[in-house]
């Protein structure tokens, strides 16, 4: 099985064929995903929120990255994995930068990572491509500018704004990021920055008119079901099944019914767990 490079998502780029990215935080989750074809696993900050339960992606530390990180770069064969620098392991000096970047790659087993913000972080995109870490970078609604956008906002919505951000996007591609990610800015405008540049884009709340898509995995297997934005489309309801599932366990443990003779050992019995951490 070949391995998914950033020269892979170049050349899927310029062939026009559709880049599939998901977020992904275990091994379990980067094994199915793998098998099904993902092109991109970003282990992402957004772990915060849907792992650790915070209100934001700020809490989240280098170390705890590092750890999701390896997790699922240890399950992966074929998808490229991005491991997203988390607030303020990047934003005090491109040295630091460098340092986090190194981590997350040396430690981690990320193939590269992502960061947040625009043309005041060429300098630190360009430090750390120097050390050979590729970078993708992020644009429009960026999480970890949470206080600084006043919530969770669509961005690029003006002339101002649009300008600003076709510029953003052309100031990180010069400066060497691989790929940009474009989240929550009107589909025209994300439209229009692709058009503009070589590398991909991958869109979460873009539209239709980027080199890709992202999702949160949480989201679009439905796990949150109060969780319901506009951009997301749930592709399963493993909330509502899981729920149904762990309420059936409850009922069948008060009521008796499991486990039963088949879920049970005999004495003479030696191998404990059948497939038991068996790996293909
Ligand atoms: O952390 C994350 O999940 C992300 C995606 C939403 C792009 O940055």
């Amino acid at each position: 099985m070949k391995k998914v490079t950033i020269q892979t998502l170049r050349k899927m780029r310029e062939a026009g064929e559709r880049i599939a990215m998901l977020t992904c935080y275990d091994a379990t989750f980067a094994k199915l995903f793998d098998q099904a074809g993902l092109d991109v696993l970003l282990v992402g900050d957004s772990l915060g929120m849907v792992v650790q339960g915070h209100e934001t992606t700020l809490p989240v530390t280098l170390d705890e990255m590092i750890y999701h990180c390896r997790a699922v770069a240890r399950a992966t064969r074929r998808a490229h994995v991005v491991g997203d620098l988390p607030f303020g392991s990047y934003q005090v000096s491109a040295e630091d930068a460098v340092r986090s970047a190194v981590r997350l790659v040396a430690e981690g087993g990320a193939e590269s990572v992502k960061l947040e913000g625009g043309r005041d972080f060429v300098d630190v995109v360009r430090a750390i491509v120097r050390a050979s870490v590729p970078v993708m970078g992020h644009l429009g609604l960026t999480p970890q500018s949470f206080h600084k956008l006043g919530g969770y906002v669509v961005q690029g919505r003006g002339p101002e704004q649009a300008r600003r951000l076709v510029e953003d996007a052309l100031a990180l591609q010069e400066a060497g990021c691989y790929a940009i990610v474009l989240e929550a800015i009107p589909a025209e405008l994300a439209g229009e920055i692709t058009g503009k540049l070589s590398v991909p884009t991958i869109g979460i709340g873009a539209g239709a008119g980027c080199s890709g898509q992202v999702l949160v995995c949480y989201d679009m297997l439905g796990l949150d079901p109060s969780f319901q934005p506009r951009f997301v489309k749930r592709f399963a309801e493993l909330g509502e099944s899981t729920r149904a599932a762990a309420s059936s366990y409850v009922a069948e443990v008060r009521g008796g019914a499991f486990p039963t003779a088949a879920q049970s050992f005999e004495s003479q019995e030696i191998r404990l767990v059948e497939g038991a951490g068996k790996s293909e």
